[in-house]
């Protein structure tokens, strides 16, 4: 029977209780296998449960959320590209509590997430969820979190980005630009701070990843320009909500 294992790297915010399931190979999961794992996940008191698949599922039991693309490349090919743009943004990394809501203003210029699309979660839950994810990439992961600033407004904040380590490479986690300001930049000044934060501290880390919905073309094409191309691994993305279905 499958199984979802617990996981907790959805901050509670969202839902306390959050179970996942990576599946390795399609090998034909039916409605039934997927009912006996939605009773299991509520008999568990799970929120809910993500699970992650190579082929589309055939079923209306879970929300489809997309497909993501895993990209990679290397740091210092990443760190070059962004050094090509000039230095026209300050970018400074968040500190205080005040950072922390000038980035909060920018949110709604973040890529759509797979909870911000979710009917079943509010629009400041699904923010709430990232900020703190994003407090979590800084205090567990060695992240760190910037704002840029406009030139001609300097107390503007027009852009974040956010990166941190895991799994032996820099991952660009999350990066928007008010879209007043995009194709200026900025983007660029934000990836080579945050490049040149992990090359000082951490040199002995050489790869650099991001992952990101398919559909998002345009931060593909960025990643591109950064050098990064895609690995591969294009995982279906899926998304239930267990309590629901037992009311
Ligand atoms: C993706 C995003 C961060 C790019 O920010 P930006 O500041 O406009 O990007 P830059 O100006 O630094 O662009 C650098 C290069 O990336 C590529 N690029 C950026 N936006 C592009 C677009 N709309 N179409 C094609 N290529 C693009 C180009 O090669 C560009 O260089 P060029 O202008 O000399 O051709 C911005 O579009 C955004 O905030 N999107 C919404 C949020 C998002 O999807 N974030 C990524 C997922 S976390």
């Amino acid at each position: 029977m499958l199984a979802a294992r617990l996981n907790t790297f959805d901050s509670g915010k969202v839902a306390a209780r959050v179970g996942s399931l990576i599946l390795e190979n399609d090998d034909g999961l039916g409605d039934a296998a997927l009912l006996e794992l939605i009773d299991a996940a509520v008999a568990d008191e799970l929120d809910f449960v993500w699970i992650q698949t190579y082929a589309k599922l055939q079923t209306n039991l879970l929300e489809y959320r997309g497909m993501l693309v895993e990209m990679e490349g290397d740091r210092e090919k990443a760190l070059a590209q962004a050094r090509l743009a000039s230095l026209r943004y300050d970018v400074r990394a968040l500190k205080s509590d005040s950072d922390w809501h000038q980035l909060a203003r920018l949110l709604p210029f973040a890529a759509p997430t797979r909870f911000s699309t979710d009917p079943h979660i509010s629009v400041a839950s699904a923010r709430e969820h990232k900020m703190s994810l994003m407090k979590s990439h800084v205090e567990n992961r060695n992240g760190t979190v910037a704002l840029a600033y406009s030139p001609s407004e300097p107390a503007r904040p027009v852009a974040f980005h956010c990166a941190s380590l895991d799994e032996g490479a820099v991952q660009l986690y999350e990066i928007a630009v008010d879209p007043e300001f995009r194709r200026g930049f900025v983007a660029l000044n934000l990836i080579r701070h945050s490049l040149e934060f992990f090359a000082s501290r951490f040199p002995e880390i050489r790869r650099v990843a991001t992952r990101i919905y398919s559909d998002n073309e345009t931060s593909i094409r960025f990643f591109q320009y950064l050098g990064l191309s895609a690995t591969g691994r294009h995982l279906h993305y899926y998304h239930c909500w267990p309590r629901k279905e037992s009311r």
